[in-house]
């Protein structure tokens, strides 16, 4: 009895295979069962004719229940209405373990009782969808980076210290009574490697203690961060434009199927290409205190403060491709940004917004490469200077720019998937107020 996935199905139309999976839902007529399987790679729907089947297999289908644990043999075929649908003639149905009272039901829950039963949840055909979408980003996200060059140096996830700002750190007990922080970004340890390799990237968990319950946080996250030795602030700009639109190309090539199930408008993924707008933080204040003026924004924002969630949702509403905004006031940024030489009140920093007002998805730039700018930074910002002794040695020892950024990879699927809410596109979603499953 060697299993066949339904992901193969199309190979053995005619053929007697067996299926090992879980029953998705059922109807029956009294002599006609119809089971809906999956098994993990897709769903099939099993017909079993009361008249055609054993005693026992009858039996099973009327007995068997939603999340149940079976192994159905039978024979495929084509949809006679639907071409491309295949359904299989079930000929026995072996039941593993009877499921009771399965939680989810094909009726409405709410949000919170699904994330409370995120562990099962994830069976369902939609989360399937997103969390395939999240594994081809993933996949295409180190493609891109592997096939232009650059090497893989993962960075520590136990730091000394901030890297974003004090304010979202986790902090841990390490030994001896001395303090670690859960890493916000590989990006230090990125500038150490890229000196040493020129062209890097890290991706893996992030940490945020965000206290903010909105859409778009969470407190633990993916993020994928190439750093590059010699690059200007206009250089990571590019790689941002070709890197985006590689990733999307790639969903578009392989998961239209998901993008279906999503109701993923694809004609706006299509338009993905670069060049990608690029607008400075000046001209970007300029559109929000029109859009104010009309009426369309409430608040009038305020010339150097960081731009928030309204503010980018309303700018990236604008454009129907992510929009690249740099240049925003030093003040507003993290400690370590080069200044603009042209006016040294700005930092020579990227935010990528994507469209539809999701908002950022990159943030980035050029680092500070001289040594008292950025001791003077490491004072200003009030960060213990003797953590970060390592770091300005970077800047002793054959200092060069250098330019990088970060993508955060469940704000990436978001978008790209078209939802509404980031905790749909991690397996196990972490956020203010949710630390279980
Ligand atoms: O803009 P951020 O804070 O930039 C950095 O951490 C830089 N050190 C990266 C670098 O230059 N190497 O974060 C980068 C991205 C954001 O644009 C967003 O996509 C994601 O990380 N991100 C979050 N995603 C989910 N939940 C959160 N709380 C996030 N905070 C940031
Ligand atoms: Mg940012």
């Amino acid at each position: 009895m060697t299993q066949t996935y339904i992901s193969d199905i199309a190979k053995h139309l005619g053929e007697s295979i067996t299926i090992k999976g879980w029953l998705y839902n059922k109807r029956s007529s009294g002599k006609l069962a119809f089971l809906e399987v999956r098994d993990g790679t897709g769903l099939i729907q099993g017909v079993a004719s009361k008249k055609d089947v054993s005693g026992q297999t009858w039996e099973d289908c009327e007995k068997v229940t939603q999340e149940s644990s079976i192994i159905v043999t039978g024979v495929p075929r084509e949809h006679p209405k639907k071409p491309g649908v295949y359904e299989l003639d079930v000929t026995s149905l072996e039941v593993v373990q009877l499921a009771h009272d399965y939680p989810i039901t094909p009726k409405e829950h709410g949000v919170e009782f699904l994330m409370d039963h995120r562990h099962l949840w994830l069976r369902s055909r939609r989360q399937h969808a997103i969390l395939r979408v999240r594994h081809t980003i993933i996949k295409a996200v180190r493609d891109f980076f592997d096939n232009n060059g650059f090497t893989l140096c993962d960075t520590p996830i136990f730091t000394p210290a901030a890297c974003e700002g004090t304010t979202t750190l986790f902090e841990v007990d390490y030994f001896d009574d001395e303090k670690a922080y859960l890493t916000q970004s590989g990006q230090l340890y990125n500038e150490a490697t890229a000196a040493a390799f020129g062209k890097v990237y890290c991706f893996g968990p992030t940490f945020r203690a965000e206290k903010s319950k909105t859409r778009r946080h969470l407190t633990e996250f993916w993020m994928v961060e190439p750093e590059v030795a010699y690059a200007k602030l206009d250089d990571v700009m590019t790689l941002a434009e070709n890197f985006i639109s590689y990733i999307v190309g790639r969903v578009l090539e392989t998961r239209k199927d998901e993008l279906a199930i999503l109701e993923r408008d694809v004609s706006k993924l299509e338009s993905i290409v670069p060049p990608f707008p690029r607008l400075q933080y000046d001209d970007a204040v300029k559109m929000l205190h029109q859009a104010h003026a009309e009426g369309i924004l409430e608040n009038k924002f305020e010339y150097g403060g960081d731009l928030g969630a309204p503010d980018e949702t309303y700018i990236s509403s604008q454009y129907d491709k992510p929009v690249m905004v740099h240049r925003y006031p030093a003040a507003v940024k993290a400690f370590y940004m080069e200044t603009d030489p042209a006016n040294p009140d700005l930092a020579l920093c990227v935010d990528v917004l994507a469209p539809e007002g999701y908002g950022e998805i990159i943030g980035g730039g050029e680092r500070a490469s001289s040594l008292d700018l950025l001791l003077q930074r490491i004072q200003a910002h009030n960060l213990p200077p003797e953590a970060f002794d390592w770091y300005l040695d970077l800047r002793k020892y054959g200092s060069v720019p250098h330019a990088g950024f970060g993508m955060g990879i469940e704000r990436a699927v978001t978008w790209i998937c078209g939802i509404e809410h980031v905790r749909e596109t991690i397996p196990f979603a972490r956020m203010l107020y949710r630390l279980k499953p």
